[in-house]
């Protein structure tokens, strides 16, 4: 298949370009590189069946001349860090409302699948636990995080009305805590902020008393996934997660052990609307996918860690 993918020069997007063209597809990635990194997609500068077109998915993409229409289209582009949320609330707004809209009917233009990262957030701070994909959710619409809830909330219905009233081939992930290699340093997301305080030697900041519980998925069993939702006849929604739920302080103090760290935990009120607990019910995705999760968070954790110990290597011998 030929597939567009946006987003593709980001953290979970460019894991999916590599999955892709392992598969055997040709992938035309999209990025206008608010968040992602170029570099991210340094190692397929000679590959023939990859193409980066750097623009803004929010305007109608004229994508170069010769490009053959795509037979799918992944959106992942949208910031996904909490930082970005104040910093980027219009963009964030705008790339899961507007572009979700002009990239569906791209998709019905060419009769392609349509592919969309939606996310756990939709859950909000969830009065359900686990999560399964029937709870609709408890989302604050004007709240510090609704650009990000509401609009993934928004763009499941839009992909919901093209599927429905359009017969647009559609599929809706929604992406449980991801973690692992090209991930940004400065992300501001929980895993990358501790290993590299850890790394440094700095203090681990810590949102609230530490109670707070996430279930962290390694990126390659979130791209597996991925991969078998958009190559389903499943329109989702599906929950791709890892149900180990941990909490905050359990996960700083393995972090620092791994890294043979001496820093300190500190501890900061946590955000507003900052979810207490997240945990994703996977039971669908191990039914319709016959998916679960594989990579244990210490492996997936050592692994970062040698990530971004290569990382500072790699800078430190720039500088
Ligand atoms: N990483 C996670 O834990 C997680 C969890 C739930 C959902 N998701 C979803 O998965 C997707 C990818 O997330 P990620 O963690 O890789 O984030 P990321 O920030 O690393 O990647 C997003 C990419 O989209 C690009 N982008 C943003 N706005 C764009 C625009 N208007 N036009 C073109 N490109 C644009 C960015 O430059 C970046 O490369 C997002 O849709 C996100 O909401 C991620």
């Amino acid at each position: 298949m030929n597939v567009l993918v946006t987003g593709a020069a980001g953290f979970i997007g460019s894991h999916l370009v590599d999955r892709l063209l392992a598969e055997g597809h040709s992938v035309i990635g999209v990025d206008n590189l608010s968040t992602g990194q170029s570099g991210n997609l340094a190692h397929l500068a000679d590959e023939p069946r990859f193409i980066l077109h750097q623009a803004d998915v929010t305007h109608p993409l004229e994508l170069p001349t010769g490009t053959p229409p795509p037979q799918a289209i992944c959106h992942l582009a949208s910031p996904a860090s909490p930082v970005d949320f104040g910093r980027l609330a219009v963009p964030i707004m705008r790339v899961n409302a507007e572009a979700t809209r002009l990239l569906l009917e791209m998709a019905d233009r060419h009769s392609a699948r349509f592919f969309f990262s939606s996310t756990s957030e939709v859950y909000g701070d969830a009065r359900v636990h686990p999560q399964p994909e029937d709870y609709v959710g408890h989302v604050n619409p004007v709240g510090p995080r609704a650009v990000y809830d509401e609009s993934k909330r928004y763009a499941e219905a839009l992909i919901t009305a093209y599927r429905t009233h359009c017969g647009v081939q559609t599929r809706i992930v929604r992406i449980f805590n991801t973690y692992g290699p090209r991930m940004r340093p400065d992300d501001g997301r929980v895993i990358p902020s501790f290993v590299c305080a850890a790394l440094a030697g700095e203090p681990l900041v810590i949102h609230g008393d530490g109670s707070r519980t996430r279930s962290f998925c390694y990126v390659s069993d979130t791209v597996e996934g991925i991969h078998r939702l958009l190559m389903s006849d499943q329109p989702g929604p599906i929950n791709i997660g890892n149900p180990d739920e941990v909490d905050m302080l359990t996960v700083a103090r393995e972090i620092i052990e791994l890294t043979e760290s001496t820093s300190k935990l500190v501890h900061v009120p946590a955000p507003v609307d900052d979810p207490q607990r997240r945990c994703p019910d996977i039971s669908r995705a191990r039914e319709r996918l016959g998916w679960q999760p594989t990579v244990s968070r210490r492996e997936g954790l050592t692994r970062t860690v040698q990530y971004f110990r290569n990382l500072n290597l790699r800078q430190g011998s720039r500088s």
